[in-house]
């Protein structure tokens, strides 16, 4: 059992605060995704989580055992971070054995749970190299073998596939969450790649501003974003927000009273006879899809459609909101209670 509970932390450098008052719990075994734009703190919680950084104030609890002060190796958590290092002059067999060997684990475990992280990761053709000759990929993968092998209960990935090219790195993500799963392994998982933490998560956490604006799963995060910036965050294309009265009635839908701006994903406006005329500026083919780009006044309303019919650049065409696709946002921001 390995639950991680965040009670009201903070962290502030030299008057700057990189973390305001962060509650989050993550359940024995689940995999937590945290996602958020570059500088709203995601390394920073990781860091305090692991005991490298020491809060301001809070509490850092897991398995209900409160950890503050305690130093990162009495709190067996494994760590893969953004600046992973690997050994150069050791082999990718003793870097990986590295943390077991430190526990001291005899030669048979360190064999054996070397070549099963190894075999994980696809580099056990490389375990009697040296890895200062290995690609940066390479060394990823390494350094994540590295945190596996000792099947540790708390495991703290912070952009661990951020070096690997494009293929490799769909591979690995599909992969590493059965991997995790089957280990048993507590995970928090640090992403800005918005695709990775939906595939991933069991639940994402979604920060920005030193905050965590919204904890969900997946699909919950995707249709109901607490707030126009979760939204336009989450999904490619990002969900539409417009604001004009007029272009809600002639969508087909209305705003309820206090809401001042509709929510719509792309592809829940469809194509109709009569509806919204917009002018299709830009069409981009994306295989199964093609996607609509235009403005209506100051905003951009993007609409995304099945490949064909084929909608000429150019082309007026006419939509609809499917009225139960439609979330509404305060002026603040801030999603409306349905
Ligand atoms: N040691 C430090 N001293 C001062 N400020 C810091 C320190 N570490 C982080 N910060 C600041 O705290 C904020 C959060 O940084 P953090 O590294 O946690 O962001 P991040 O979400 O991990 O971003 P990225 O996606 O770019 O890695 C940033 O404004 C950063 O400049
Ligand atoms: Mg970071």
């Amino acid at each position: 059992m390995s639950s991680i509970e965040i009670r009201q932390v903070r962290k502030e450098f030299k008057g700057h605060q990189a973390l305001k008052s962060i509650n989050l719990d993550v359940k024995d075994q689940e995999f937590c995704v945290l996602l958020g734009p570059s500088g709203c703190g995601k390394t920073t919680l990781m860091r305090i989580i692991a005991g490298l950084e020491t809060e301001t104030s809070g509490d850092i609890l897991i398995n209900g055992k409160r950890m503050n002060g305690l130093p990162p190796r009495e709190r067996n958590i494994a760590m893969v971070f953004q600046n992973y290092a690997v050994f150069p002059h050791m082999t990718i067999a003793e870097n990986i054995g590295f943390g077991l060997r430190m526990k001291k684990a005899s030669d048979d475990k360190v064999k054996k749970q070397v070549q099963m992280a190894a075999e994980l990761m696809h580099i056990e053709h490389l375990l009697e190299r040296y890895a200062g000759q290995l690609s940066g990929g390479q060394r990823q993968r390494v350094a994540v073998a590295r945190a596996l092998a000792v099947q540790p209960d708390v495991l703290l990935m912070d952009e661990p596939l951020s070096n690997l090219d494009a293929l490799l790195r769909l591979e690995m993500r599909s992969e590493l969450k059965g991997l995790l799963r089957d280990l048993k392994t507590t995970t928090i998982y640090v992403t800005h790649d918005q695709t990775e933490a939906m595939s991933l998560a069991d639940r994402i956490a979604v920060m920005y501003g030193g905050e965590i604006v919204q904890y969900d799963t997946p699909p919950v995060v995707y249709t109901n974003p607490a707030s126009s910036f979760v939204g336009g965050f989450i999904g490619n294309p990002p969900m539409n927000f417009l604001s004009d009265p007029a272009v809600h009635a002639a969508l087909g839908v209305h705003a309820p009273s206090g809401a001042s701006t509709l929510g719509i994903r792309p592809e829940d406006l469809e194509l109709s006879s009569d509806g919204l005329e917009i002018n299709a500026k830009v069409v981009e083919m994306l295989g199964a899809s093609q996607q609509i780009n235009s403005r209506i006044g100051e905003e951009l309303i993007r609409v995304s459609t099945a490949a064909t019919p084929t909608i000429a650049a150019g082309a007026r065409i006419r939509v609809r909101a499917r009225a139960a696709q439609a979330r509404w946002y305060n002026a603040d921001g801030k999603l409306m209670a349905l």
